[in-house]
């Protein structure tokens, strides 16, 4: 997978690109990340990639000829282009997954009021992490590369996201290592019989709990 990112802070990344499993799967070739600082594509006096809203009000907005620029310079027909704002479809564990399966990404990161309307025709998708307003979309691109790259075949082992929160619809069961006792709290003794079908009923009825306690709105829209 390719993963392009048009942004105006490209140090932004490089402490998220460069560490853990998402540094690990581009050492094993199985993505690539790239940054593109959009003001380089500004062809004007100044660099200038903000300007004043027509009509008047308060803020920026983003030029759209420095982004249809970096756009052309990558030069892609093939790849979902994900436009980073507020007001875009809501990321999730299944939206994570179907990106994973991508041969190219673009995430294209706005960082002022707003976005000139013409940019938003580059985009197959406009998306949001969450009902906040961030001061940009790197935080939030960083967010969902991490979430879409542990899914990519060969990055970490299947085992380890196929009961993830949500990819079951459920939360995760609670999970104990040793010691068998700490300050008074105990492992419970299911976990310790040996019994792989008893343990995997247990931790079923946990996730039912926790889900229930916690996210009761996953398990109404499963029923749906
Ligand atoms: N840019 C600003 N806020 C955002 C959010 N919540 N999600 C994605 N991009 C954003």
């Amino acid at each position: 997978m390719n993963i392009y990112y048009l942004t105006l802070f490209p140090e932004m990344y490089e402490g998220i690109l460069s560490s853990s499993i998402l540094k690990r799967a581009e050492d094993k070739g199985l993505v690539n990340y790239q940054t593109l600082n959009f003001r380089e594509y500004a062809n004007n006096k100044h660099n200038q990639v903000d300007d004043y809203p027509y009509g008047g009000g308060a803020g920026m907005v983003l030029k759209p000829e420095p982004v249809y620029r970096a756009m052309d310079e990558i030069d892609l027909d093939n790849a979902r282009v994900l436009l980073m704002c507020p007001s875009g479809r809501r990321f999730d564990q299944t939206f994570a997954e179907e990106l994973s399966t991508e041969e190219n990404i673009v995430f294209i990161n706005g960082h002022y009021e707003g976005y000139d309307e013409r940019i938003r025709k580059l985009a197959t998708d406009e998306v949001s992490i969450g009902d906040y307003v961030l001061t940009g979309g790197e935080i939030a691109s960083m967010a969902m590369t991490d979430a879409i790259v542990r899914l990519i075949p060969g990055v970490i082992q299947k085992e380890s996201h196929e009961n993830d929160s949500f990819s079951t619809g459920m939360l995760e069961h609670p999970h104990y290592t040793r010691p068998r006792e700490y300050r008074g709290m105990k492992v419970p003794d299911v976990l310790l019989s040996g019994d792989h079908k008893k343990i995997e009923e247990w931790r079923y009825e946990e996730s039912l709990k926790r889900t229930r306690e916690r996210r009761p709105d996953l398990l109404e829209e499963n029923e749906k």
